[in-house]
């Protein structure tokens, strides 16, 4: 999408829809005629996303309410502005949209919700299968702010990357799990790599095995397409040793395995890989922006299939840490592809600071909804910065217990830890606690790890105003923040 930024707008008024935001409980100090006279008979108009579009002579105005102006935030205006895109994608070539005066929001800040807000309303992957095609038109906006400052302009420009990075994550997470195959993140990761000079380097089930990731290909095994351990390498700040591990888990789809899900609970597995999907994008927009950081991205991807060769419930696996892990069940698969990615991360790259991203568990759409992602972590202040950078950005955090009472949970009476909580009479009993603590339990040293359950907020459970159906590409924005500051 074309987006210039203006001070005064350009765009021919008889061919361009102009959005005017309306502040709720506010008269608007406006020169325009139309809008005076509807704020005049409408005087209560201004909640958040209450529009009304009005057409009189040759002008085209959407009013588009932004609620109380103490209430602002960057989310409200990201979403104020996906959502007038949304509404006029399909009706016009050309919009103007007036960004409200805010001091809440430094001007770098508006820009980034701007670009943020036009680029991921402006693409809709759920279309993409269909065969009647219904043409977007919009192809040029102009905002227009109040005073010329730089900080519009680059926080439009980084933006635009990020979001560039979020559709990237979307597409690949909406895409159908027959399409969407290890093979075909592999080549996509592939093609990333070549356009942003990333290092790859992918180990193939055979190879995984060797090195001894036993856990990973324990879930491998059971399916017929090939699965790769993927890695990206960024390096930009040869300075120090500092090194970020972004790892993701990578399911294209999620049977359950022989544990098998029940048909209702397998109907949105193909949104499984959609850790490592926000890995790939994140390692995309890192390399774009040439940051001066450290990074290696880390995509553990596989189905997990039933067959002659899948894993029963009751194998023990040895993880590529040296753990034994008993499988109680197998469609416990995120955490054993996570453990060998982690310390695959922390044997072979040397990463000083972990995050994993994982739609991990059922449970965490119970606690949570799809509204806050779990965040599980070993070093609070880590957390702490990691959730308000998350906050700044419009992505809700919210920290889960990680007491050392839960490590009994994961203890197997076979081997050394078990894939399944001990939840006694209750077996899901703090399930996400659990997922978190198997994975915690292959953490090395006590080095800042944090974990993301995203199995709530990785895709929208029903079409919101804005963004619409699938996948959200939750983490990325908030990872690029964590080392943008
Ligand atoms: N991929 C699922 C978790 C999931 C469920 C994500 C629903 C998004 C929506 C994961 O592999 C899984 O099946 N977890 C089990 C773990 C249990 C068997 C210990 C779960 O949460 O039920
Ligand atoms: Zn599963
Ligand atoms: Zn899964």
């Amino acid at each position: 999408m074309r987006i210039q930024l203006v001070t005064k707008p350009s765009l021919d008024p008889r061919t361009s829809y102009k959005v005017t935001p309306i502040f709720e409980g506010e008269n608007l100090d406006t020169t325009d005629k139309l809008t005076q006279s509807f704020l005049k008979e409408n005087p209560k108009f201004g909640k958040n996303l209450e529009s009304q579009l009005i057409y009189s002579g040759d002008q085209k105005v959407l009013l588009l309410g932004i609620g109380k102006r103490e209430k602002l935030d960057f989310s409200t205006l990201e979403h104020w502005v996906g959502t007038a895109i949304k509404s006029l994608l399909k009706k016009t070539k050309e919009a103007v949209l007036y960004i409200p005066r805010t001091d809440k929001l430094s001007s770098y800040q508006v820009g980034q919700a701007i670009a943020l807000g036009v680029e991921i309303a402006s693409a809709d992957f759920a279309k993409d299968y269909k065969s009647e095609k219904d043409p977007v038109k919009l192809t040029n906006i102009e905002v227009v702010v109040e005073r010329a400052e730089n900080g519009f302009l680059s926080g439009l420009k980084i933006g635009q990357v990020i979001a560039e990075g979020i559709n990237l994550a979307r597409k690949l997470s909406d895409m159908p799990p027959n399409e969407m195959t290890p093979t075909y993140f592999l080549n996509t990761a592939k093609k990333i790599a070549r356009e942003s000079k990333l290092k790859l380097t992918s180990l193939d089930e055979k190879q995984a095995k060797k090195k001894g990731m036993g856990a990973f290909v324990g879930v491998a095994q059971g399916s017929e397409e090939p699965s790769y351990m993927i890695t990206l390498e960024y390096k930009g700040d040869l300075r120090t040793k500092d090194k970020w591990a972004f790892v993701g888990k990578g399911i294209t789809f999620d049977s359950g395995g022989l544990s098998l899900k029940p048909p209702q609970h397998m109907t949105d597995m193909k949104y499984d890989m959609c850790g490592a999907a926000a890995v790939l994008a994140t390692m995309q927009i890192i390399a774009k922006l040439k940051l001066k950081v450290n990074v290696v991205g880390i995509m553990a991807v596989t189905e997990n299939l039933i067959g002659g060769k899948a894993q029963r419930p009751g194998d023990i696996v040895k993880t590529y840490s040296g753990k034994t892990a008993e499988v109680l069940n197998t469609d416990a698969e995120g955490r054993l592809v996570l453990v060998d990615a982690l310390t695959y991360a922390q044997k072979d790259f040397k990463a000083t600071k972990l995050v994993d991203l994982a739609t991990l568990t059922g449970g965490m759409i119970v606690a949570l909804g799809d509204f806050y992602t779990g965040v599980f972590g070993n070093n609070p202040k880590f957390t702490q910065e990691f959730i308000s950078t998350g906050s700044q950005l419009g992505e809700k955090y919210w920290e889960m217990p990680m007491d050392e009472v839960y490590n009994e949970m994961i203890k197997s009476d076979f081997a050394d830890i078990r894939n399944m909580g001990k939840g006694g009479s209750i077996p899901s009993a703090a399930s996400s606690i659990v997922g978190a603590k198997f994975i915690e339990s292959v953490v090395e040293n006590n080095r800042p790890w944090i974990h993301l359950d995203i199995a709530g907020t990785a895709w929208d459970l029903k079409s919101k105003p804005y963004g619409g159906v699938g996948a959200t590409g939750i983490g990325v924005r908030t990872l690029v923040g964590l080392l943008l500051v």
